[in-house]
């Protein structure tokens, strides 16, 4: 995990155009999402206590903040630096462990994004060479070991140091270095982890993600893995490890900074749940066409091998293994092909049954997780045809796909997925509908009829969101439970999985979601007077069945909250509480269903004062396995 940035620039500008330490402490805060657990950065540069200064804080959430207060003895014109968010995985989060991370004189600073994974058999070859390492941590070895190869060979620069050093290094890695005889360089490398480059008159950035130095240029780079890139002022160039020079693949990009921002709420996740119904109309924008037929652009596989396909696998993490969840139902009942879905970390280890005849769909926001990152490979590997769908452009996995299916929600900043989340649900309905098409599985009516209905989901999730005030009202009433249960059968069930996973990640209280016909074998011994149960009870071809697990719940004291469809007094009869949402065709509600158990996460979080987009131990974008 961690986010990284860096900046180079030239002595033309004036302090004020392109001032290193802003650059740095906001492109900070808006990787935040990828850990928060300490912050650091480094400057390189005259005028202050060393040429190479650096700073570490240790302080959670407030790590950027002490950083701001300490800038005493930093060099008064840097004209370089780097910067690094931590989510700890090797050593505590304290300040030792903060990167940036620095050889034994500190004349070089480095931050890294990662796991180095035989950084154990380095370190106790660093250390038997003379070397001291501070930290608990895996990157610090880095440091050292370019530290000895510019030592051996100093004539080949920071550049030759890093790509000989690396040739040493097993696993994942983005990072930047800085070494005070080189004060305008930074020398950049990747394997898996994600870095992106961008170059502007005068000056070089790097970070982890292109909302990080957003607002500085447009004019982007993705660095491939395995790449080492030599930044200056102005100029980006790029090398093999063996040092074979390589044009990167230039990346324009048109969003707006204002993108990445607040827009006048509280938070990132409410303004991001009310961008939801354009996520939806967005990511179905193209695809429908008016005579009733699907479209699929960016997939690049031809129809005949979908027809040749005869097993579908979805692999994801988190809120998008949940998607991928929904999406098995749509794809079983309209395609007519076997769907399995498996967690993207338990997928790669357990011998996959996979081959050339399997669609292997990839389900990530980042397009980065890394468990789902090395699924798609695995299943790559073994002769499957793997499809992403994910919000990143040129993310790594979409690199990878055979063929890529973009969500366009826009960049999410909140760690709780909100907009994603129905994008890839609506995305995946999207390629189930397609499916059905290629293999005419479905008559033209039965598809035109469900084509209607997928494009009135945008007004529909809009209808949904206007309940927010009904939905923090249940909130309220409920407030002091220690803990939750969430029920749904068939589509109803990945909503409630959800529903829990939203409730439990932001407001760090009690809850679990199980299929509500399960319930009687075990998990109804939680059941007790006051315990509240939040149900998905709208109307599909189940609804009595889960009204009838409600009465199981209900005759044990428990407290309900239904989810119902509009108007659907039947169905309030049984609930406390009723969530309301509009209908739609079965298949297609967990698109709106699932909105009132986001609202219902948000306002307890927020009525229990918690930072909603900053949850506790958690990272938006997990990059180590
Ligand atoms: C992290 C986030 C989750 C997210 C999951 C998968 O755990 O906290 O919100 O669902 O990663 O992320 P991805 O980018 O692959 O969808």
């Amino acid at each position: 995990m961690c986010g990284i940035i860096g900046i180079t620039r030239g002595p033309g500008l004036d302090a004020g155009e392109c001032e290193v330490l802003d650059v740095l402490v906001e492109g900070l805060a808006r990787l935040e999402y990828r850990g928060y657990d300490s912050a650091g950065l480094a400057l390189v540069g005259p005028g202050g206590d060393d040429p190479l200064w650096r700073v570490r804080a240790a302080n959670g959430t407030r790590s950027l903040d002490d950083l701001t207060k300490r800038t005493e003895g930093a060099p008064a014109d840097p004209s370089a630096g780097i910067g690094h968010t931590r989510w700890a995985t090797h050593g505590r989060p304290n300040e030792e462990n903060a990167h940036p991370h620095t050889d034994c004189h500190g004349h070089l600073a480095l931050v890294h994004n990662g796991i180095i994974e035989n950084h154990v058999e380095l370190s106790d070859r660093l250390i038997a060479d003379g070397h001291h390492l501070e930290s608990e941590t895996d990157t610090e070895v880095l440091a050292h070991l370019i530290e000895s190869h510019l030592a051996a060979h100093p004539d080949e620069g920071l550049a030759g140091a890093v790509r000989a050093a690396l040739a040493e290094v097993r696993g994942a890695f983005a990072l930047a270095v800085v070494h005070d005889s080189e004060p305008d360089v930074i020398v950049a490398a990747r394997r898996v982890s994600p870095l992106i480059m961008g170059v502007s008159d005068g000056a070089a950035f790097l970070a982890s993600d292109i909302p990080a130095i957003l607002g500085l240029t447009h004019d982007f780079f993705i660095l491939d893995d395995d790449r080492v890139a030599e930044l200056r002022p102005g100029v980006i160039t790029v090398t093999t490890l063996e040092g074979e020079p390589v044009e990167p693949a230039p990346l324009h990009v048109d969003w707006d900074l204002d993108a990445a921002r607040k827009d006048g709420y509280d938070d990132f996740m409410a303004k991001e749940m009310h961008e939801q119904p354009k996520a939806v109309a967005d990511t179905l924008l193209d695809r429908l066409l008016p005579d009733g037929t699907l479209v699929l652009d960016e997939v690049h596989l031809t129809n005949e091998q979908f027809r040749g396909i005869t097993k579908v696998f979805v692999v994801a993490c988190g809120s998008s293994y949940h998607a991928g969840l929904m999406a098995k139902y749509a794809i079983e009942h309209w395609a007519r092909l076997p769907v399995e879905i498996d967690i993207s970390s338990e997928f790669r280890y357990r011998n996959p049954v996979v081959d050339e005849h399997t669609l292997v769909i990839g389900v990530s926001q980042s397009g980065e997780t890394v468990d789902t990152f090395q699924a798609v490979r695995e299943a790559k590997s073994l002769g499957a045809k793997v499809l992403i769908i994910t919000n990143v452009v040129d993310s790594s996995m979409a690199r990878e796909g055979d063929a890529v299916l973009y969500t366009r929600a826009g960049p999410e900043i909140g760690v709780a997925s909100t907009k994603t989340h129905l994008a890839q649900i609506t995305a995946l309905e999207v390629l189930a509908l397609y499916l059905a098409q290629v293999r005419e599985t479905l008559s033209p009516a039965e598809a035109r009829g469900l084509l209607d209905a997928m494009g009135s989901l945008p007004d529909k999730v809009a209808e949904a969101m206007t309940r927010g005030d009904a939905v923090h009202a249940v909130a309220e009433r409920f407030r002091d439970s220690p803990s939750f249960i969430f029920l749904g059968r068939h589509v109803g069930y990945p909503v409630a999985l959800e529903g829990a996973l939203k409730l439990k990640e932001i407001s760090y209280l009690r809850a679990e979601g199980f299929p509500a016909g399960e319930l009687k074998h075990g998990p109804i011994a939680l059941v007790e007077p006051g315990t509240v149960v939040v149900c998905v009870a709208t109307r599909t071809p189940v609804w009595e069945k889960v009204i009838a697990n409600v009465a199981e719940v209900k005759s044990r004291g428990a407290s309900v909250v239904l989810v119902a469809n509009d108007g659907d007094e039947e169905t309030a009869r049984h609930a406390d509480e009723v969530l309301w949402v509009p209908a739609t065709e079965h298949l297609f509600a967990p698109v709106i269903d699932v909105v009132p158990m986001q609202m219902f996460a948000h306002s307890m979080a927020r009525l229990h004062g918690l930072d909603v987009d900053r949850p506790r131990n958690l990272a938006k974008t997990v990059t180590v396995e």
